[in-house]
């Protein structure tokens, strides 16, 4: 039987978001229906929201959630009802190139759930990354749920779902940070305080974390940071040049997505260093620089999607050491809020006021 349950939507470009009755179908073959628990509030959904992405309204927002499996469909072996399990949306599929080839964070083929959640006049909605999860319940593939230690806090798990694995991803998969690396972080917000938080855990010995805000650097010393360096005052290059002997930071990552911070990282690493940018560039931004010093300075430049995660093999760890008190994932929840307020939390994102608000079900 279909159920009706609570959610949050955009229904029109730059409306605001409303709490409405949605119809979440029974599991179908490979699906899973998972009662959510918490869900945060990233700049994802307000970018679809504003039409950013697509525009395939209406949006069924939210998408980093933890929550417990209700019931599955045919052929579900990985999770079963009762499952704790934080939602991705990087369901591999075993099959393309790049799974073939053992390199399935990099899977081009992802699963979603194939059926349809709908208003109650049968309008389809569009889940943000195939997840939606701003919801009471909410309808996924079955490969979307990774089982992870229920002891965890709900609110605390869901946020790995997205922002805190990108960043912490982007340092330690995608830039390789290793023991008594150098790294800088270019942009402190929740995906760049991830970042950091990610440096500490690999070993880095200098951490230096780089802003225009100084509450964002006063929070990413609590996550980390050895060094702050507020890049509206001070120029970046220089400060973190400084701090490294005069040759650069072994890792930089780029967490803002814009032309002018990207140089800032290029010509802030050093010799042989490697660039990670997982900050989102939008459509219309380019980027120009010597093609010399690309090539003169050597290293690497990297992107990073979703922290280039395999879910099954970095969830499960990441909760785990948080839970052995190794990574306080705690600190990125800076508020909890109710279903109906996700539309005021955006305003606050927007503010900066927040690293993450997370919607507790
Ligand atoms: N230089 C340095 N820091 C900057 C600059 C700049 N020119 N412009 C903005 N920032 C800082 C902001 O002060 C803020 O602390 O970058 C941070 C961005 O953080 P959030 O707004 O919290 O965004 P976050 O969720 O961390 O995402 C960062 O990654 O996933 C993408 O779309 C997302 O592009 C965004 C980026
Ligand atoms: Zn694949
Ligand atoms: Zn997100």
């Amino acid at each position: 039987m279909a159920q009706q349950v609570k959610a949050v939507i955009a229904r029109a470009k730059g409306a605001p978001v409303e709490v409405t009755t949605i119809v979440v179908p029974d599991p179908g073959p490979g699906e899973a229906v998972v009662k959510i628990q918490a869900c945060g509030v990233c700049h994802t959904d307000l970018h679809y929201r504003e039409g950013g992405i697509n525009d395939e309204f209406p949006f069924l927002l939210g998408h980093e959630a933890a929550g417990v499996v209700e019931s599955v469909g045919e052929g579900v072996t990985e999770v079963e009802p009762g499952d704790f399990v934080v939602l991705n949306w990087r369901a591999v599929c075993g099959q393309c190139r790049a799974c073939r080839r053992g390199r399935a964070q990099y899977c081009f083929n992802t699963h979603n759930a194939k059926q349809k959640m709908t208003l109650l006049d049968g309008t389809e909605l569009s889940p943000a990354l195939g997840i939606g999860a701003f919801a009471e319940k909410t309808l996924v593939a079955a490969g979307q749920c990774t089982k992870v230690d229920p002891a965890v806090s709900p609110a605390v798990a869901g946020l790995l779902g997205c922002g805190v694995m990108a960043g912490i991803g982007a340092a330690i998969n995608t830039g390789g940070v290793g023991r008594g690396d150098s790294v800088a972080v270019i942009g402190c917000g929740g995906v760049g305080g991830a970042a950091v938080m990610g440096s500490r855990l690999a070993g880095a010995s200098k951490i230096i974390a780089v802003d225009i805000d100084d509450r964002k650097l006063e929070t990413a010393r609590r996550l980390g940071a050895t060094h702050t360096v507020n890049s509206r005052s001070t120029d970046p290059v220089e400060a973190i040049r400084e701090l490294t002997g005069g040759n650069g930071a072994d890792v930089v990552v780029e967490a803002v997505g814009r032309p002018e911070t990207y140089k800032q990282a290029f010509y802030a690493r050093d010799l042989a260093g490697t660039v990670v940018l997982v900050g989102v560039p939008t459509p219309e931004m380019t980027l120009e620089l010597p093609l010399l010093d690309v090539f003169g300075r050597g290293g690497a430049l990297k992107s990073s999607w979703y922290g280039d995660c395999l879910p099954s093999r970095d969830f499960p760890m990441l909760i785990d050491l948080h839970l052995q008190g190794r990574l306080d994932l705690g600190a990125f929840v800076t508020e909890t809020i109710e279903l109906d307020a996700v539309e005021q939390a955006f305003e606050r994102m927007h503010q900066g006021d927040v690293l993450r608000s997370v919607v507790v079900l």
